[in-house]
């Protein structure tokens, strides 16, 4: 059992909060949304990485945008298991932890879509920041969670300003604008709360937007680069919200894996990260890049290809984060853009269909993988 809020003493800063980095022994993970994209690229990740170091805990409630395909590469690791379960049932998180002595999580189990925050936004509330206060009573009440990471974004801080931006510290004030970042940021602030109250293990990550295989396509924003690439592929237009100057940071999902390794073995308890990019871009330059990866003469004709559609009645103009601290730990953004959006591209021609149950279009079902080679050549 954690130390109780009654015999706390309380009124530190921030940063005092801070514990010594020391790594505990850590040996049973917990990954939720590991049937998810980026959850899929940590997973493979450390198993890939340090074999049966760690035992390894997908536990995943294979909502629409899941797939078991995320984890069939390493389903043969005997230190890998699959449970499947909701974050929001307290009686399969206490069962999952007991069941597999679970010491640390990493928590990537969320809603994350903003245009559907849109139109449900109870349901964020719900899965974001009920799911995450269930895995934290879960712990607090079995006292055995040694480190837990919960993943979130840069979309609590809100928009930069795009006249006169300055990159977010972590310890910039959050202001949220879309249903989907409100209930990652009312999470932050319950963490927070369990930190100082309970003293707990707890470690915060602020990303900006993943890219690469794997992610779910028929979504927007943050999903922006696989839906441009499905429709394309598909002979559709790209839409564009607006005027396509919105800017967004994209970060390589293998890059993304091993800052959260870098996290898990040398962060800080109390601490918060951001992980940045390098690589800011406007949707429409997004979408010229994608075009020219299918259409290798130039951009003529890209007009024929956009779309320009109604904005959200909100739309933050950009994300740029301080990865100081972060880099401070020895992480390094590796991947070079327009190869990695090359690698993307040519997965979603070759091996996404059939990759998700419930996405339209069974193919093959030939699996990419990390390390797998990438077909050279277009799709057309
Ligand atoms: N994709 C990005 O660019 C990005 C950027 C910053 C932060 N994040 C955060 O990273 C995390 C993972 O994002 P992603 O893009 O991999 O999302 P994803 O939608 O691909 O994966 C989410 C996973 O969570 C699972 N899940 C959803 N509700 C659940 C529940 N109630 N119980 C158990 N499992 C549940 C889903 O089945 C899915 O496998 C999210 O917390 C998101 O907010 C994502």
């Amino acid at each position: 059992m954690y130390i109780n809020s009654d015999t706390v003493i309380d009124g530190r800063s921030h940063s005092e909060d801070t514990q010594s980095n020391e790594l505990p022994a850590l040996k049973n993970i917990l990954v939720t949304g590991g049937a998810g994209f980026i959850g899929g690229w940590f997973l493979r990740h450390m198993l890939q990485t340090y074999g049966d170091r760690y035992v390894v805990v997908c536990f995943d409630n294979l909502d629409y945008c899941a797939s078991t395909n995320n984890f069939k590469t390493v389903s043969h690791f005997t230190n890998f298991h699959f449970v499947k379960g909701d974050v929001c049932a307290p009686k399969d998180v206490e069962g999952v932890f007991r069941d597999y002595h679970i010491d640390v999580i990493v928590h990537f189990a969320a809603r994350s879509h903003v245009d559907n925050s849109l139109y449900d936004p109870l349901s964020f509330t719900q899965t974001n920041v009920i799911g995450t206060q269930v895995l934290l009573e879960t712990a607090r009440k079995l006292g055995s969670i040694k480190r837990f990471i919960h993943v979130s974004t840069d979309e609590v801080y809100g928009e930069n300003d795009a006249q006169s931006p300055i990159a977010f510290t972590e310890e910039q004030s959050l202001h949220p604008t879309n249903p989907y970042s409100a209930s990652k940021a009312a999470t932050e602030m319950i963490i927070q709360a369990y930190r100082k109250s309970f003293r707990m293990p707890l470690i915060i990550v602020r990303c900006n937007n993943v890219f690469g295989p794997h992610q779910y396509p028929e979504k927007s924003d943050l999903e922006l680069i696989p839906k441009f690439i499905t429709l394309l592929k598909q002979g559709r237009k790209m839409p564009i919200h607006g005027d396509g100057r919105t800017c967004r940071a994209f970060l390589w999902a293998g890059d993304a894996a091993e800052a959260l390794d870098v996290i898990f073995h040398q962060g800080s308890d109390g601490e918060t990260y951001n992980i940045s990019s390098n690589n800011h871009l406007q949707v429409r330059e997004v979408a010229e890049k994608i075009f020219r990866c299918f259409h290798v003469n130039g951009t003529d004709g890209l007009d024929r290809w956009v779309e320009l559609v109604a904005d959200r009645p909100f739309n933050d103009s950009m994300y740029w984060t301080d990865d100081s601290k972060l880099r401070a730990l020895g992480w390094k953004q590796r991947t070079d853009f327009d190869k990695a959006l090359q690698t993307t591209v040519d997965w979603y021609c070759r091996d996404a269909e059939g990759f998700w149950p419930n996405l339209s279009g069974v193919g093959d079902n030939r699996i990419a993988v990390d390390g797998d080679p990438i077909a050279e050549g277009y799709c057309n």
